[in-house]
């Protein structure tokens, strides 16, 4: 996560600022650690309901839907807006 963290850090350095460049970087970076996150917290909840935790697993099964749920927003807010105006300057 440290990594995906610099890499987001290093795209606003290397952008100007206010610009859809720097933006599309973001949203990208951004969706990396979504998917990240969904692998880890999937792979959390696999091991619970190996070990027969039935009330953790589905306490830990929300976690990655909701990561999923936000990829997609970032998802739609690249393609709806941000993509088309970066790459129609
Ligand atoms: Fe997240």
């Amino acid at each position: 996560m440290e990594g995906r963290t610099k890499q987001g850090e290093s795209i606003v350095e290397e952008t100007e600022d206010n610009t859809l460049t720097r933006d599309v970087g973001i949203i990208m970076a951004a969706q990396k650690v979504e998917h990240y996150e969904i692998v880890t917290y999937g792979g959390q909840v696999s091991l619970a309901e190996t070990m027969g935790l039935t009330e953790a697993t589905a306490i830990l099964s929300q976690t990655p839907v909701e990561e999923k749920e936000t990829d997609v927003r970032l998802t739609e807010i690249a393609k709806n807006h941000i993509n088309w105006a970066a790459t129609n300057l």
